[in-house]
């Protein structure tokens, strides 16, 4: 008799070829997302299968479009009568998502919102003209969403209180489509039938569902997101993201003198958002095809436009982002970091995940003891458990500067069967000196030193996570006085709020995004020389070893 394995829970089953996953995961009590009722044509439900593809029923028509390893649960059957089969929805256990913000700017001085939707008596109105009527005891509700590359994440506000009503995230199931957006965007251009944009509207619209308001009472959304997942939402194309000069169709047809602004603007009911038809979907302006509304929001978020002071912003993430400046002079960057710091390249890496390793501590012994996130066995490392790690082997001598095991033959056993190895090393070694390249071209470009700064923001999960101290050890962020350092969490949401409260702030966030001076770090000519010396697990701008 096969077994299932279904997310966390197991059965043993009879092998009954009529029987779907899906039907197998009703049983279990696993809420698979659907909105078509097992028809096969929603494409919600899929489920990515980490072993046993091959005792189930061959992929038919309505799957052409996913990868190996992923299913729809409601077509795949179990066709052998032995075995086991491991797989789980896209919603995986619960991921450490960063859905708060800290120490911005907003939180010291406060807020008074001014939001485009207000009232007159029972009247509801847009920018002044009447949409709707509601009795005057019914609240008015926005959204602000984040949607990245690999999280969604949601808030619900009282549009006159600004009071925050609820939040949820979710892990983005356009995972199936590749981890990063270059994979996605190769995806989106071959699959004519815009299954990526399709996956995410139906787990939005469950999201939303979910929401303890009454989903009419919802009349402005607000969208942050890098510019691919930004335009994927509003079903443009984002084939011209992914080829040189690397900008989005926004900003061609602004070339072209098309459109005054990146910003993308639609009705909930034609994207399908289960809110008031009436609604409003704002799409945050973008910087550049690879700067997108995510970093528009956290600048919106540190208050950039009206800041005194130098200022950087850094989100880390296979796409890292850099803002650097101040109210006279804003610039950014992008750097392509890949995967390595999200766990992806690296043996036993993986998400930030129960069972993940997120601090390592290398005693005299050399004997690791590991901090896992959830408690229990240790499964692989996270981004911060990788920084950690590398941390504590170039304080104990362990592993040299420029990445080389001092006495372990090319890999070392962190905790039972987690280990780490040279090739690693190497991944995370190259996303750190894209990460460092940047850093370093976007302050030569603006004409400063990084002791200069007055605050330097992290912003993202990643960013709230790190050890500073261990970050700035091998040299991934600059080695400045910890009191200049703010782990602010999800900015992006953040600034997504504020958009959504303010119109006075929207409309300053769309001017500064005009401003905003592009800093291409490929056609820099120190670059190769940045990124080589940012290869090294050193506190940046440290002597290069003779
Ligand atoms: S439930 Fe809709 S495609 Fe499977």
């Amino acid at each position: 008799m096969p077994r299932l394995h279904l997310n966390t829970h197991s059965i043993d089953v009879a092998a009954d070829s009529t029987a779907t996953l899906f039907d197998y995961a009703e049983k279990l009590g696993v809420k698979v997302p659907t909105s078509c009722r097992k028809q096969g044509k929603c494409k919600e439900c899929i489920v990515e299968v980490t072993q046993g593809a091959d005792l189930l029923s061959a992929p038919g028509e309505e799957e052409k479009h996913l990868s190996d390893g992923f299913r729809l649960s409601c077509r795949a059957c179990i066709a052998a009568s032995d075995g086991e089969i491991h797989c789980h929805t896209m919603r995986r256990g619960t991921l450490v998502v960063e859905n708060q913000a800290y120490e911005l700017p907003v939180h010291a001085d406060g807020f008074t919102p001014d939001p485009t939707v207000t009232r007159d008596g029972e009247r509801v109105l847009l920018d002044g003209h009447e949409i709707d009527r509601r009795p005057v005891t019914d609240a008015l509700h926005g959204l602000a969403i984040d949607i990245g590359t690999t999280t969604v994440v949601i808030r619900l506000l009282n549009l006159e209180s600004g009071e925050l009503v609820a939040s949820s995230s979710f892990e983005n199931p356009q995972r199936f489509g590749g981890s990063d957006v270059m994979a996605r965007i190769q995806y989106d251009t071959e699959d004519k039938s815009r299954s990526l944009q399709r996956t995410l509207s139906g787990y939005l619209s469950h999201a939303i569902e979910e929401l303890p308001v009454d989903p009419t009472s919802i009349y402005e959304v607000v969208i942050a997101g890098n510019s691919t997942m930004r335009d994927m939402f509003f079903r443009l194309s984002v084939y011209t993201i992914g080829q040189s000069p690397y900008q989005s169709l926004t900003e061609h047809e602004m070339a072209a003198g098309k459109r005054d602004t990146t910003v993308l603007t639609a009705t909930a009911k034609k994207l399908g958002l289960p809110v008031n038809p009436a609604a409003r979907v704002y799409g945050m302006p973008i910087i550049s095809g690879h700067v997108g509304a995510d970093t528009a929001a956290c600048m919106l978020a540190a208050d950039i436009g009206n800041e005194d002071r130098l200022v950087a912003i850094m989100d880390i993430g296979t796409n890292t982002e850099l803002i650097l400046g101040n109210k006279h002079k804003v610039m950014a960057a992008s750097c392509p970091a890949g995967p390595a710091f999200e766990g992806g390249q690296i043996s036993c890496g993986m998400p930030g995940l129960p069972g993940a390793i997120e601090k390592v501590v290398m005693d005299d012994d050399d004997e690791f003891t590991c901090s896992v996130i959830g408690g229990g066995e240790a499964q692989g490392l996270c981004g911060s458990g990788l920084v950690s790690l590398l941390a504590e082997l170039v304080r104990g001598d362990r592993m040299n500067r420029l990445g080389r095991f001092e006495y372990d033959d090319h890999e070392l056993t962190v905790t039972g069967d987690v280990t780490f190895n040279e090739e690693d090393v190497n991944n995370l070694a190259q996303a750190k000196g894209a990460n460092v390249a940047g850093l370093q071209i976007i302050f030569q470009q603006y004409g400063i030193k990084a002791e200069e700064l007055d605050v330097f923001y992290l912003a993202g999960g990643f960013g709230k996570h790190l050890d500073l101290d261990a970050s700035k050890r091998i040299g991934l962020i600059p080695d400045i006085p910890l009191e200049k350092i703010r782990q602010v969490g999800n900015a992006a949401v953040e600034g997504a709020c504020i958009a959504l409260l303010s119109k006075t702030k929207r409309a300053e966030l769309e001017a500064l995004v005009r401003r905003v001076e592009h800093c291409r770090l490929e056609t820099d000519p120190n670059f190769f020389d940045v990124f080589v010396e940012g290869c090294q697990f050193a506190p940046i701008g440290s002597e290069t070893p003779a």
